[in-house]
């Protein structure tokens, strides 16, 4: 059996905030920023269920789709618009959808939870599901902290998957947690987040790693044979690092950093957007899919594209 994807869509709020303008209230600087993060600028703004649902009903269209064809809508969020009720139904009630829907949370590797999620939905006789990857961060941002506020950003993209008989996109798939690791990356409630950027840095560097070799090996192909990397948009020199330590060339690396920061389980999908809009996503093409976040988690699958 097999999982395809079928539609993508993304959404990021009008505002920009550059560097500069940060650097206007906090003891920081536009070099130490793209240096360190490889950040320009970022789009602060909106909520979880407005970016989300405007994502999610663009991927619908561009799948051709309408929203009584979706079974169930899965969203990924470290940032739900409210404690309870989850963020998924308000979603699926602006977009018009009557289907089954919840929130999952696996910070950024969120939106690789939430395909995989989506995986085993399509297992169990549901023919289309919604996935979306939606944060607003930035409500939970201390303005005054400049390690979070360099870094964290607002976003949403949403991947449409159809159950196919034939064609299967998701080669293989590796998750895993280590809550051992949680204090390294927490917001409590009512707080902002907080974080050991060195040590995030390293963890994340070593379990994309070793994530991906395991998909890349599960899969049966090599690092040659990517055509792409759609990698988590954390830091810049973590997507160098990995990609050096996976032998991958950065210009198969697709960084979209620069202009919307870290949207924690939005990025991989405004990776893939872009990857797309510039003609680099081909028929046949084997992409890897990796991300790493607080709790800590992290998720690779090795991707074909049938579409
Ligand atoms: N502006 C200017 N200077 C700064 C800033 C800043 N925003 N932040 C730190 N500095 C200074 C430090 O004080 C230090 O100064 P010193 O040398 O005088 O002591 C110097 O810059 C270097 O600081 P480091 O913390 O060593 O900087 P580093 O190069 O490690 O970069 C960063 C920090 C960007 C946070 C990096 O560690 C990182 O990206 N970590 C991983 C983040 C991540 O992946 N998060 C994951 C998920 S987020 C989520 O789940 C929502």
């Amino acid at each position: 059996m097999g999982a395809r994807f079928i539609g993508w869509g993304i959404a990021v709020p009008d505002r920009i905030v550059t560097n500069i303008e940060l650097s206007e209230t906090l003891p920081t600087s536009d070099e130490w920023i793209q240096e360190r993060t490889g950040i320009r600028e970022r789009r602060i703004g909106g909520t979880v269920t407005d970016l989300g649902a405007e994502a999610g009903s663009l991927a619908l269209e561009d799948a051709g789709i309408e929203p009584s064809d979706i079974d169930f809508l899965v969203l990924a969020t470290s940032a739900a618009d409210r404690i309870t009720p989850a963020t998924a139904p308000m979603i699926a009630h602006k977009m018009g959808l009557s289907c089954p829907a919840m929130d999952v949370n696996a910070a950024c590797s969120g939106f690789m939870y939430a395909v995989r999620t989506a995986q085993g939905l399509l297992e169990t006789g549901n023919k289309r599901i919604l996935v979306i990857g939606a944060e607003h961060l930035s409500r939970f941002v201390d303005w005054t902290d400049r390690n979070m506020a360099v870094l964290l950003a607002d976003g949403a993209g949403a991947a449409v998957l159809e159950y196919d008989p034939t064609e299967n996109d998701i080669l293989s798939f590796v998750l895993g947690a280590e809550g051992a690791d949680a204090e390294l990356l927490t917001c409590e409630h009512n707080g902002f987040f907080q974080m050991d950027g060195a040590e995030v840095f390293r963890r994340a560097v070593r379990v994309v790693v070793d994530s991906a070799e395991k998909a890349l090996s599960m899969a049966g192909i090599t690092s040659d044979e990517l055509s792409l990397v759609i990698p988590h948009q954390a830091n810049i020199r973590i997507i160098q690092a990995a990609c050096q330590r996976l032998n991958v060339e950065m210009d198969r690396a697709v960084v979209v950093i620069d202009r919307y920061g870290n949207t924690s389980s939005a990025s991989i999908p405004l990776a893939f957007a872009d990857a797309r809009a510039n003609d680099r996503v081909h028929k046949g093409d084997y992409a890897l899919l990796t991300g790493f976040g607080a709790g800590m988690t992290w998720a690779s699958a090795v991707i074909r594209w049938s579409k």
